[in-house]
């Protein structure tokens, strides 16, 4: 059997021996009662990084969207949105089933959204459309192939929504600090709401935070109940969070540099696919082919293993568990590697 090198996520890390020890040794309470001070501790990091007042230790990333959706908006409104993200595209349409919102989902294919699109909306409201209540974005933006924002034009989005709120997915936050010296805070500023994942490029087992203001987190909790997601001596997983706050952003580092290299051989491989490797700048490759389920299922054979994340487009992403030698194991494959005609 060849090689297998799993680059299908980076949701498929396993925890650090570090987090292994934090966790059996953590301290625990009833977090129902607010008494975990593990959970405690790391809800006030992650608010202290992205410079908010308050945080919510949620379950998953999708609930942690699900709430900001929930606490930014009233049942009927619109949420702008990319139509590639993660909360339009990736969470089963739980928005709609959760509170009652309809998505405009427009063009995001570069990984953001263009202020004249988000203004055109909001300008209808007043041709007897309905309420914007808020704007959500994703930093890095996953499916345009790890996107990082740049924080100018999330201020100036912000800034041309006035009053409407802000929520930045930023499941992958840290890849975009890593990778553009701009930090969380800064990112997080002039958003209402920030959420980011511990179990991808984090390596963490469990968990996602949400953080704002401390009257929306008091609603993000009633909502993080209503959902199912309030959990209690969550502290033994909530250590490894730490664990991967404290010590896992900086190697972010090498997984985009091992993406990038992996994005050279791919462009080289597919020419046709036009795709630009430098567009790749954190941990993710992805690019349109034709041939896309073809392509993953013949490289995945050759334990080279990848996804669609649309019909014509295929996603590698780089994480903890991928080293050089797998990246050169790569780079072998795709030089002898043409997909066979269907
Ligand atoms: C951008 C983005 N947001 C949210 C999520 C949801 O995270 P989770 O899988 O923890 O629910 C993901 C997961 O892949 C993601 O990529």
């Amino acid at each position: 059997m060849n090689r297998r090198v799993d680059l299908r996520s980076d949701t498929v890390t396993q925890l650090t021996p570090a987090m292994r020890e934090a966790m059996v040794s953590a301290v625990v309470g009833d977090d129902g009662y607010g008494e975990d001070p593990t959970v405690n501790a790391l809800e006030e990091r992650y608010a202290s990084m992205v410079g908010k007042d308050a945080a919510v230790f949620v379950p998953s990333g999708v609930m942690a969207n699900q709430i900001a959706v929930r606490v930014l908006t009233q049942p009927g409104d619109l949420v702008i949105a990319g139509r590639g993200q993660h909360v339009v595209s990736f969470e089963m349409g739980a928005a709609a089933r959760n509170s009652s919102v309809q998505i405009v989902g427009i063009d995001d294919h570069l990984g953001t959204l263009a202020l004249a699109d988000v203004l055109e909306i909001i300008e209808s409201e007043q041709d007897h459309q309905p309420h914007v209540s808020m704007v959500a974005i994703e930093n890095t933006h996953m499916p345009s192939g790890g996107t990082v924002w740049d924080v100018a034009d999330i201020e100036a989005l912000c800034r041309a929504v006035g009053s409407r709120p802000v929520h930045l997915d930023g499941a992958r936050l840290f890849n975009a600090v890593v990778a553009s010296g701009t930090s969380a805070a800064q990112f997080a500023a002039p958003a209402a709401t920030v959420m980011t994942c511990l179990t991808k490029g984090l390596c963490a087992p469990v968990g996602s935070l949400l953080a704002g203001s401390v009257d929306l987190m008091v609603r993000a909790r009633i909502e993080r109940k209503r959902l199912g997601g309030a959990m209690r001596q969550a502290g033994v997983v909530a250590a490894a969070g730490l664990v991967a706050l404290d010590t896992m952003v900086e190697r972010l580092a090498e997984d985009h540099a091992r993406a990038r290299a992996l994005a050279e051989f791919f462009a080289t491989a597919f020419p046709e696919s036009k795709y630009d490797p430098a567009r790749c700048r954190t941990n993710i490759v992805a690019f349109d082919h034709p041939q896309a389920r073809q392509i993953v299922a013949e490289l995945g054979a050759l334990g080279v293993e990848g996804g669609t994340i649309a019909p014509q487009r295929v996603r590698f992403v780089t994480h903890a568990g991928v080293n050089d030698d797998d990246v050169n194991y790569v780079g072998e494959v795709l030089h002898n590697f043409t997909p066979s005609t269907s």
